[in-house]
């Protein structure tokens, strides 16, 4: 049976900082209802090229899972001033399944700086596939981790607000259909 609610850890680092706060936020929607965790390093795909990578295994299994979602929170390492390449090779691949979802997102960063580097997947998932973005995005530097856990308490408040924030949009009828 499908989830109503997807988290989906988008970074390849085995000692990611998005991935811990993608477990948090999977473990609190657990409580919620039906939630279900995807990391993408146990779901290789080729990078898009527009043909042939359709064709891989693996994106049918995931573009399932977000076409039956109502609800999908992306965690996303901050690469170069934008969102990693393996996540938007993910939203590359997957298009059309995310239509009218309610989308939130769990960045990782280095500094403080790249705090909007997350706008220009949040128009890409707006203007082509009329998902609503949770404005209630986190944003965790290095600073708020420590020994492979989320040190700082603020940070699990806001995916605790976050959580809380996406389920109640998730539960409004706002398709159009
Ligand atoms: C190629 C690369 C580019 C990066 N670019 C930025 C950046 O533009 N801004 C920033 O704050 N951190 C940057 N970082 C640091 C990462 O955002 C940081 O390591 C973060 O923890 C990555 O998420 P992850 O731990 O979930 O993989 C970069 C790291 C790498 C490897």
């Amino acid at each position: 049976m499908s989830a109503d609610y997807l988290v989906i850890s988008t970074s390849l680092n085995p000692g990611s900082n998005s991935r811990l706060m993608a477990v948090k936020a999977h473990e609190l929607l657990n409580k919620r209802g039906k939630a279900e965790y995807l990391d993408l390093k146990d779901y290789p795909m080729p990078a898009c090229d527009g043909d042939s990578a359709y064709a891989d295994p693996n994106v049918p299994v995931l573009s399932n899972k977000i076409k039956n979602a109502k609800m999908v929170l992306l965690a996303v390492p901050i690469y170069n001033y934008s969102f990693s390449a393996a996540a938007k090779n993910l939203i590359e691949l997957t298009g059309q399944a995310w239509n009218d979802k309610i989308v939130g997102f769990l960045c990782a960063a280095g500094g403080k700086s790249s705090y909007m580097s997350i706008m220009s997947l949040a128009n890409s998932l707006m203007l082509d596939f009329r998902c609503i973005i949770n404005p209630r995005f986190v944003y965790a530097d290095g600073s708020s981790f420590k020994n492979d856990a989320i040190y700082d308490h603020e940070i699990t408040k806001r995916i605790e607000d976050l959580v809380d924030t996406s389920v109640k949009l998730a539960g409004l009828s706002l398709s159009h259909k």
